[in-house]
C-alpha cells in the first residue's frame, strides 16, 4: 500500500519533519508561508490527512470542499478553536490535538507574564532602553511582591493546575480558581470559588486558562475586569477572544486595574492599537509552547496521531 499523503501546514522542528518525511508521503512547506485558502482546499482534497496549525482556519467550507479525501486533521495545538468542530463531526472527519506536552511550558510563561507585569518589567526596561534612568530610587519603580498573594485560576484543567502549582508551591501564593466541572484534589493548597466573577475580585492577580471558541468568547467582560481589585492583574496565556481587548486597555489607561500580561490576542496576528499603547502591559507574540523541547513534542505527538489513525489504532488524543 502506498504510504498516505500528509500536508504540513507551517515549518515544524527538524526532528518533526524528518520522522513525517520518513513515515508518509509529507508535504513539508519549507518557506513556512502560511497557506491560502484555496491551498488549504486543494490539500483537502488531495491528502489523505492535514498537519495544521493554529494560524490555519479550518472552517466549514473547508470541510465541505467537494472531493475531500483528507480523513484526518492532526492539529499542531492543544487549542482547537481554529477547527470548526461541529462541522468536522457532522463531515466524518476525525480531529486530534497535542494535550499534556506543552502544559509545563505554558504554565511556565503564564508565571513569567505574572512577574513581568508584578515587577513591571516592560514598563522600567523601557525607561533604561530610552536613556532614561537617572539611577537607582529607593521608591523607584516599586511593583508588588507575590508572597502570600492570591492566584486566581479561571479553569484549573491541566494548564491551570500547573500554573497554580508553581505559585503555590514556588512563590508561596494563595490559590483561587474556578472551574466548571469539579476538580481536585491537587497536590497543594487551592480554594475552589463559585463563579468566574468570584475569582476575579478576590484575586491580586488573574490567570486565564480557558478555551477558546463559541462558548468562552468574551467572558472575561468590561464587567468581570471591573470586578477585579484596582491593585490587581490580569494574564492571559490561554486564547484573546475569551477577553474583551478593548475593555482591558480601558482598564489599564484609567488605572482601574494594575498591569497585565498577555500571549495571545483574538485577531493574530493582528494587535488592537489600544493595547499597544496601554501602560503597564507586557505584549508577547503566542510564544506559551515555544520551546525547542515543546514544539518537537507536539510534532511528536500530532504524528503519533497521524501514525495511528493510518494503522486503525487507537488515536492518542482525539477531539472529534
Ligand atoms: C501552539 C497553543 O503553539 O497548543 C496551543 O493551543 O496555543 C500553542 O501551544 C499554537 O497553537 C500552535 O499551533
Amino acid at each position: 500500500m502506498s504510504r498516505p499523503r500528509i500536508v504540513v501546514t507551517r515549518r515544524l522542528p527538524e526532528a518533526v519533519e524528518a520522522r513525517l518525511a520518513e513515515t508518509f508521503d509529507a508535504a513539508l512547506n519549507p518557506t513556512d508561508d502560511p497557506m491560502s485558502a484555496e491551498s488549504l482546499a486543494e490539500a483537502m482534497r488531495s491528502a489523505d490527512g492535514l498537519l495544521p496549525a493554529v494560524s490555519d482556519r479550518i472552517d466549514a467550507a473547508l470541510i465541505a470542499t467537494p472531493g475531500r479525501r483528507v480523513q484526518i486533521v492532526a492539529n499542531f495545538a492543544v487549542g482547537v478553536n481554529n477547527i470548526d468542530l461541529d462541522a468536522a463531526r457532522a463531515a466524518g472527519l476525525v480531529v486530534t490535538n497535542t494535550p499534556g506536552v506543552l502544559t509545563d511550558a505554558t504554565a511556565d510563561l503564564a508565571i513569567a507574564l505574572t512577574l513581568a507585569a508584578t515587577r513591571r518589567m516592560t514598563e522600567t526596561e523601557a525607561v533604561l532602553r530610552r536613556g532614561a534612568w537617572d539611577g537607582f530610587r529607593p521608591t523607584g519603580y516599586l511593583g508588588m511582591g507575590l508572597q502570600g498573594r492570591t492566584l486566581g485560576i479561571v479553569g484549573m484543567g491541566r494548564i491551570g493546575q500547573a500554573t497554580a502549582r508553581r505559585a503555590a508551591l514556588g512563590f508561596g501564593m494563595k490559590i483561587a480558581y474556578f472551574n466548571r466541572s469539579p476538580v481536585g484534589p491537587f497536590d497543594f493548597p487551592a480554594e475552589a470559588l463559585p463563579s468566574v466573577e468570584a475569582v476575579m475580585a478576590a484575586a491580586d492577580v488573574v490567570s486565564l486558562h480557558i478555551p477558546g471558541g463559541e462558548g468562552n468568547r468574551g467572558l472575561i467582560s468590561a464587567a468581570m475586569i471591573a470586578a477585579m481589585k484596582p491593585t490587581a492583574y490580569l494574564v492571559n496565556t490561554a486564547r484573546g477572544d475569551v477577553l474583551d481587548e478593548i475593555a482591558l486597555a480601558e482598564a489599564l489607561a484609567a488605572g482601574r486595574i494594575a498591569g497585565a500580561g498577555l500571549d495571545v490576542y483574538a485577531e493574530e496576528p493582528a494587535v488592537p492599537a489600544a493595547l499597544l499603547a496601554a501602560p503597564n502591559l507586557t505584549l508577547l507574540p503566542h510564544i506559551g509552547s515555544a520551546t525547542l523541547e515543546t514544539r518537537t513534542a507536539m510534532g511528536m505527538l500530532a504524528t503519533d496521531n497521524l501514525v495511528a489513525h493510518f494503522a486503525g489504532r487507537p488515536l492518542p488524543a482525539r477531539v472529534v
